[in-house]
């Protein structure tokens, strides 16, 4: 094969329930790294998501338009499989700290055992993007707080409203159970 044809696929998984600006900057330096980036989402996490499969997805799309060799994918099962479909060699994890760095080398050595060759790269995240994470975004929105400069202005919108929707659900829920 020729130097051409030989193109070098990384996988780049997670729920981005919902997406963040670290996600989106290490899609950016994934993708300066490696030939093709497949961001895949995964469909049925069980953390209850916030966001449906089809709404992160398009969400993550639009977050990643500008750059042409990215792709966007959604995904169940083992990430092993999905990195076989693509053709993918490796896979890459951004990285806050010691925590992540604990469960993501947990995830890399199983995700070896279950397809060897298949490698993890880890990413360290951006100084000034390292506080952020999905999880603390949806809180942070949950109790009226800002989310910006932590998500894009397009996704701050998204996540306000269902942060609204989510506290009507609880305040119904809450209502429903004391009568
Ligand atoms: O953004 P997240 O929630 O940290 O991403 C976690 C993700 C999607 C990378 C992980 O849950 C995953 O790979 N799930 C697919 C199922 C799988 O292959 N499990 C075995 C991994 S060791």
């Amino acid at each position: 094969m020729s130097s051409k044809e030989w193109k070098r696929t990384a996988l780049l998984p997670g729920s981005f329930d919902p997406v963040t600006l670290g996600h989106l900057d290490l899609v950016i330096r994934a993708a300066t790294l490696f030939d093709e980036v497949v961001v895949a989402v995964l469909e049925n996490s069980s953390k209850q998501p916030w966001f449906s499969a089809e709404g992160r997805v398009l969400m993550v799309q639009r977050e990643m338009a500008a750059l042409k060799n990215v792709r966007v994918v959604r995904f169940s099962g083992l990430l092993v499989e999905l990195a076989e479909k693509e053709g993918a060699e490796v896979v890459v994890r951004g990285v806050r700290g010691g925590s992540d760095l604990e469960y993501e080398t947990l995830m890399a050595r199983m995700n070896a055992h279950l397809r060897p060759g298949l490698d993890t790269v880890f990413l360290p995240s951006s100084p000034n993007l390292t506080h952020i994470a999905s999880r603390l975004v949806r809180e942070i929105a949950y109790l009226g707080g800002s989310v910006k400069g932590l998500v894009s202005e397009k996704v701050a919108l998204a996540v306000e409203t269902r942060a609204e929707e989510k506290r009507a659900e609880n305040a119904f829920t809450t209502r429903r159970s004391a009568e």
